[in-house]
């Protein structure tokens, strides 16, 4: 279940890392690890029993607990990340949950981001209340509203950046420097940027997330999340799993491991694909304004360009008509399909406003910026002439119904 890095892998680049980091996890002669789908493992006496159940992370002993497959997932997430060690998790919102929960009790206080997945608002104003950790939003473009929003019993800072789904960048090494200087722990959900694009803990950030759903499984055929950070508060975060049962099934990490081989090749297409869409859509009239953090117009075009390394697929537009502009480019486009989720290889289209109708409250909707004409495009690997043709006509449509 956990892992750190192996000597044998040392001095490789990402690229190799994504495909070899998790040799020393696979004592097969099979190129492909086999799947352990098992929930128990034997042991041949009381001594070996009794080491195996009292060895954090031991992955054959009990697979809620530990299991080879969950260990191979994880020693790629951790290498790709440059982490100590990683844990793999039963969805990004059991990642996120653990990390919360493994850091923030009774009478604590969390920092989060205004702009944040819709899912983690959720949790954080509603279920972490009721155990009595109270959470502050701010708008997380501005540091200095971090700061100010910090109190002695702060014990935790939320971030995500880009932000679902409005793509807004936080600054990661002054938030860092923030918090660290408190002793306050960060953690940052990676989702959008993925280790491809963006290492938060190069930048001072303590823990990376991850619904490993999107990208790093990147094939939409699987629900898995990922946290990534120092040995010791990895095994914080894994103990809250374990506890809660969290945790990923041997299929789904083999899933896992197998989609996150070709994380560096899809992202270099999903980066061109998403900045061709956002340049295409930034000169359309029916939208009022495209957000995409490589676009030269986004504020925050500068930032990204120094904690990025390349802006992803997600890219999400604003209609001039509204509501019923975002609806009707939605239900016109052909190629792209109307569904949740994102970072798979086919591209999808969604209305956050509809999405997030029965979770959120109008008001938080409005806080965070979602308005009724905003529509979230996951850009996937298509050939990006398919993807633009798709939109233009669904765009002809909206144009003339005069939306
Ligand atoms: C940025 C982000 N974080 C976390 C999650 C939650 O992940 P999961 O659906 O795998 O639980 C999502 C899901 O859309 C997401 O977009």
């Amino acid at each position: 279940m956990l892992a750190a890095m192996s000597d044998s892998i040392n001095g490789l680049l990402p690229d190799s890392l994504a495909i070899h980091a998790d040799r020393a996890a696979n004592e097969t002669d099979a190129v492909v690890p086999p799947i352990w789908q098992t929930s128990t493992f034997w042991a041949d006496s009381d001594e070996s029993f009794l080491e195996k159940a009292t060895t954090p992370g031991c992955d054959h002993f009990y697979t809620r607990t530990g299991n080879p497959n969950q260990t191979q997932a994880a020693m790629v997430v951790a290498a790709l990340e440059g982490a100590e060690a990683a844990v793999v998790a039963g969805s990004g919102m059991g990642a996120i949950t653990s990390t919360i929960l493994a850091f923030a009790g009774a009478g604590d206080h969390v920092v989060a981001q205004q702009n944040l997945y819709a899912g983690t608002t959720s949790f954080l104003s509603g279920l972490a209340t009721k155990l009595g950790i109270e959470t502050t939003f701010v708008d997380q473009r501005d540091p200095a509203r971090i700061e100010a929003a910090i109190r002695p019993s702060t014990r935790l800072i939320v971030l995500e950046s880009p932000s679902n789904p409005l793509l807004r960048i936080t600054d990661l090494q002054a938030v860092s420097g923030i918090a660290r200087s408190r002793g306050i722990v960060t953690v940052a959900d990676n989702t959008f940027a993925t280790p491809v694009n963006q290492r938060p803990i190069e930048f001072g950030i303590d823990l990376v997330m991850h619904s490993a759903t999107k990208y790093l499984g990147g094939h939409s055929d699987l629900i898995a999340g990922a946290v990534a950070g120092t040995r010791a508060y990895v095994d914080r975060v894994a103990r809250v799993m374990s506890e809660t049962g969290a945790i990923l099934g041997p299929f789904e990490a083999w899933l896992l491991l197998r989609g996150m081989r070709s994380l560096p090749v899809r992202m270099e297409r999903h980066n061109r694909n998403g900045l061709a869409v956002a340049q295409f859509l930034t000169g359309r009239a029916e939208v009022a304004a495209v957000h995409y953090p490589g676009l030269d117009e986004h504020p925050q075009r500068e930032l990204a360009g120094e904690q990025m390394s390349g802006f992803g697929g997600m890219v999400s537009a604003e209609f001039r008509g509204g509501l019923a502009a975002a609806a009707r480019f939605v239900n016109s486009v052909r190629l792209a399909r109307r569904a949740p989720s994102l970072g798979g290889v086919e591209t999808l289209v969604t209305h956050p406003a509809a999405m997030w109708a029965k979770t959120l409250e109008p008001a938080q909707m409005a806080e965070m910026g979602i308005v009724p004409g905003l529509v979230r495009m996951s850009i996937g690997l298509e050939d990006a002439r398919d993807i633009v043709a798709d939109f233009e006509q669904a765009l002809e449509l909206v144009a003339a119904a005069g939306e």
